[in-house]
């Protein structure tokens, strides 16, 4: 790995890559396990071999419902009633469950016969986001606007694959895993309908085994229906997630069919609860249920040690029963699951084996945490220490790879986020990926787990009020069941700024229907909801065990800044919360909704702490840039700086959820009428530069770490001798600013002040540089310089090395540097991408919200000195990934394909 010169001193350097903590596992332990060949179960990877076609409106005459946005013939087949009972699995009564019709509707469609010819549809590999390649929708008032991020992902998919049927799995259970399909996902499998899942964030299981024949001729056909106006961000289309077939025996644990718990922990001991639910086939058996409990080594990922077993449990089962069973054992000297860095993640598995007899029917293997959280009204308690949230909300995109799921690439955002100090993540405002919860297990974040932005009350006309009475009890039971046993899930979020919490009691009967169903799957962890506008004394607070405040608690609007806006305006509301409800824990599940673009600043800055963005303050809305002086919000936000003093002056506050990490696809506030595609919100860019509000976190969320930033860049030819502020954040207590040498005075950080400003400098070329001070004592330094012109292209790889296994990549960065070699930062150079060797060009980015160059594109043009490369090999050897400009020197880096 390459580090990049900046021109700036090394204490503001960000170290892209590199892991703040030793301990950290590396990508690979990180790569889910090899399919698995347990005795009695296998799990085969299912992404590969796909056919894929998408049409841009419906075509045929199926739909899983009637929808605002589709208009269907007389001849329409609903197919509905049919799906509805692919969730009864998740339906707890009895009496609510669907019986499905009979018949196959839609296994007449010549597209799922065998025969179809598919020969001109594209080959995808799985997971698969059909709408990132693009092109971006740069009319006037096009179908897929801003919001969603200008991108096709609407309309109909196809997927077509085979499926084998071994001799040797005559007799076995076949399923169909799929861990995400965006959306309205409806299976066919040799002309029947096998079921579906609506809920594109959600994962699903379908039984292929009733129609599955001997041989390799089993075609699998799959319809996804994704609507315009689904979301509020980009929800991607496609199969996006991984896909499995899983093999078992009749008699199996279920699907996500344990939940480990533990209790009475200490470093002496814990208790450790394990549950496991187990299918049986038709036969009447009685079945032995063994189960150990390993430790899980951080550095390699793999089994290790064992430190407990449980007693061995006898169950009968009738004939296609379903039973659970409740095991309990003590580890003794548990190594506990904590957040870095004053605690460690570690891991364990539970090992649950079924025996018939002397025969090993099934293993199945659950990985969890032992850990202690208390969930008080004066804050976070992990392990009896005081833990102070320091989180990021996360959308799903992985900025130009769109939504389909990438290992190395969302390792990639959590190395940046640790590197920023951030210990933890909303998963705003769905369920994520299963591989990102074991990453954030590995590397011990802390996770508020979310599943649905809306209830029955709608924000866009296709969202998931369409589907709510149906769906939220099979689709919440299920997201919890999955992801019960990561131990980074400290608390469930059933709901974000749903419409409910402005009504009186009816929103609150709702709320009540949703909590009941989700505490009757876990007991252990909080649930709740987050509130933009219900105050305390309204019907919907008490309805959740914590509260979780959205830009509430810093204030909505209410500072002079923001005063001549119209719309809603809340005092700050930690205070009035913690008053009503004192033993409840209290955070801002969002917070701030600042607004910045990389690199560019807008004059004159605003004397204030915080202030809305506008034409006349912090923006510009012909270029469609935000000033990243880092003090202009949303209309409804605040400026980190605001959020800092409203938390500072609550010392209950459990900590804040910062709107958002990374900027992502979608929601480009405040340029919706522009061509702007992705948000401006992020602390880092789409592309994952970081910000200049990268260091004012850093500077608050690791106090230990010296470093010092100064904003802005140093190459305003056009404004010598004009007040050009000089902002500067810094873990330190003092600063001196120089600028050529000159002192331009030193300060001491008041209370509830959290930058350094120096807001009357005179532009002139040449340094400024500041030197930070800790208790007296020099701690950090930071300089930026006038540059000369782009001269050339420097190239650094976040990696040395990548596999060759189609997943694995590179982030490559493109630095514009002028002759001394400094990025020159306000440079705009359009760069041209290319690769020699064994490898392939995946997407280029620059991290610019308004720039709707395809992300395939080679061409890109740099933005404020950066642009990004994502490569991947496609077999050993050496690869090198070049890029050219227009009189500039060609840069050059060489990574090995492996
Ligand atoms: C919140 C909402 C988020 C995002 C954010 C910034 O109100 O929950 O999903 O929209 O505002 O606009």
């Amino acid at each position: 790995m390459s580090l990049r010169l900046v021109a700036r001193s090394v204490s503001g350097l960000l170290l892209l890559g590199l892991s703040l903590f030793a301990d950290s596992p590396t990508t690979q332990a990180l790569a889910p396990r090899k399919d698995q060949a347990n005795a009695g179960r296998e799990r085969i990877s299912f992404n590969e071999n796909w056919r894929f076609h998408r049409t841009e409106f419906q075509t045929d005459d199926l739909a899983y419902d009637y929808r605002p946005d589709i208009s269907l013939s007389s001849n329409a087949t609903i197919l509905k009633p049919w799906i509805l009972a692919s969730g009864n699995e998740f339906i707890k009564d009895p009496a609510n469950r669907h019986v499905r019709p009979d018949g196959h509707p839609g296994g007449d469609a010549p597209i799922v016969q065998l025969d179809f010819n598919d020969s001109d549809w594209e080959s995808v590999t799985l997971p698969h986001d059909w709408a990132i390649q693009g092109p971006f929708y740069t009319e006037e008032d096009p179908i897929i606007g801003g919001g969603m991020g200008r991108l096709p992902v609407h309309g109909v998919g196809w997927y077509r694959n085979r499926v084998t049927l071994a001799p040797a799995d005559k007799g076995k259970k076949i399923y169909l895993d799929i861990d995400g399909a965006m959306s309205y996902a409806i299976v066919w499998l040799n002309g029947n309908l096998v079921g579906g899942w609506p809920y594109g964030y959600n994962s699903f299981r379908l039984d292929l085994t009733p129609y599955l024949e001997e041989g390799e001729d089993n075609q699998l056909a799959i319809r996804l229906d994704n609507p315009p106006d689904s979301a509020r961000w980009y929800p991607g289309g496609g199969l996006y997630r991984n896909v499995w077939i899983t093999k078992t025996d009749p008699t199996h644990v279920a699907l996500f069919g344990t939940f480990v718990t533990s209790k009475d922990v200490s470093k002496k001991s814990a208790t450790v609860d394990l549950s496991v639910r187990i299918d049986n086939g038709p036969e009447k058996r009685t079945i032995r249920v063994e189960a150990d409990v390993y430790e899980i080594s951080a550095k390699s990922g793999k089994i290790g040690k064992k430190v407990a077993e449980f007693p061995s449990q006898k169950i009968e089962l009738s004939s296609s029963d379903s039973q659970s069973v409740s095991l309990s054992t003590q580890v003794k000297n548990p190594k506990l699951w904590g957040p870095p860095p004053t605690q460690t993640p570690s891991i364990h598995a539970a090992v649950i084996r079924l025996y018939d007899g002397k025969d090993l029917v099934d293993t199945y293997e659950t990985r969890f945490g032992i850990r202690d959280i208390n969930f008080t009204g004066e804050g976070l308690l992990i392990n009896g220490e005081r833990v102070q949230i320091r989180g990021v909300n996360q959308h799903h995109d992985l900025g130009a790879l769109g939504a389909a799921f990438n290992i190395r690439a969302a390792k990639r955002q959590l190395d940046i986020l640790r590197e920023l100090g951030s210990n933890a993540i909303r998963m705003s405002h769905n369920p994520p990926a299963t591989e990102l919860l074991e990453m954030t297990d590995a590397m011990g974040f802390l996770v508020i787990d979310e599943i649905f932005d809306s209830w029955q009350k709608k924000k866009t006309i296709s969202d998931f009020h369409l589907i709510f009475d149906d769906w939220y009890e099979p689709d919440l039971r299920a997201f919890m069941r999955r992801d019960r046993n990561h131990p980074s899930v400290i608390g469930w979020s059933v709901g974000n700024e749903v419409g409910e919490q402005h009504d009186d009691e009816a929103g609150a009967v709702v709320a009540r229907r949703v909590v009941a169903v989700a505490k009757d799957e876990d007991t252990t962890r909080p649930i709740t909801a987050s509130m933009n506008f219900a105050k305390p004394d309204m019907p919907f607070p008490p309805t959740m065990d914590i509260v979780s405040l959205n830009y509430q608690g810093e204030g909505i609007r209410d500072s002079p800044a923001y005063s001549h806006l119209t719309g809603i305006t809340t005092s700050p509301q930690y205070p009035a919360f913690h008053d009503k409800f004192p033993d409840k824990l209290i955070f801002s599940s969002e917070s701030a909704a600042a607004l910045s673009t990389r690199g560019t600043y807008i004059f004159p800055v605003t004397d204030g702490i915080s202030a809305p963005v506008n034409e006349t303050s912090g923006g510009n809305k012909a270029a469609e840039y935000v000033s990243s002086y880092e003090l202009y919000s949303a209309d409804f936000g605040s400026s980190p700086d605001k959020v800092f003093r409203a938390q500072d002056n609550n010392s209950f506050v459990a900590g804040e959820f910062v709107w958002s990490g990374f900027d992502y696809i979608g929601e480009p506030t405040p340029y919706y009428s522009g061509l702007s595609r992705s948000s401006y919100f992020g602390i880092i860019d789409l592309a994952g530069f970081p910000k200049d509000r990268f260091y004012l976190y850093q500077s608050r969320w690791r106090p230990d770490l010296k470093m010092a930033h100064i904003l802005p860049h140093w190459n305003w030819p056009e404004r010598v001798g004009q007040v050009t502020p000089v902002h500067v954040f810094t873990s330190g207590d003092e600063a001196e600013l120089f600028l050529n040498g000159k002192s331009l005075g030193r300060q001491k950080k008041a209370e509830f002040q959290y930058r350094f400003r120096w807001d009357d400098v005179e532009y002139q070329a040449g340094e400024l540089k500041v030197v930070a001070y800790k208790n007296g004592e020099r701690w950090a330094e930071d300089s930026v310089r006038t540059t000369g012109p782009a001269s050339q292209l420097r190239l650094s790889s976040d990696a040395d090395n990548v596999a060759a296994d189609g997943k694995d990549l590179v982030f490559v960065t493109l630095e514009v540097v002028d002759e001394k070699r400094y990025v020159v930062s306000d440079a705009q150079n359009t760069v041209t991408f290319a690769v020699d060797g064994p490898g392939e060009l995946v997407a280029t980015d620059n991290g610019k919200p308004n720039d709707v160059t395809p992300f395939p594109s080679k061409e890109r043009n740099a933005f404020n000195g950066l642009a990004l490369a994502i490569v991947r090999a496609t077999g050993k050897g050496k690869i090198t990934i070049s890029a050219t400009g227009n009189g500039l020197q060609t840069g050059k880096v060489v990574v090995r394909g492996n």
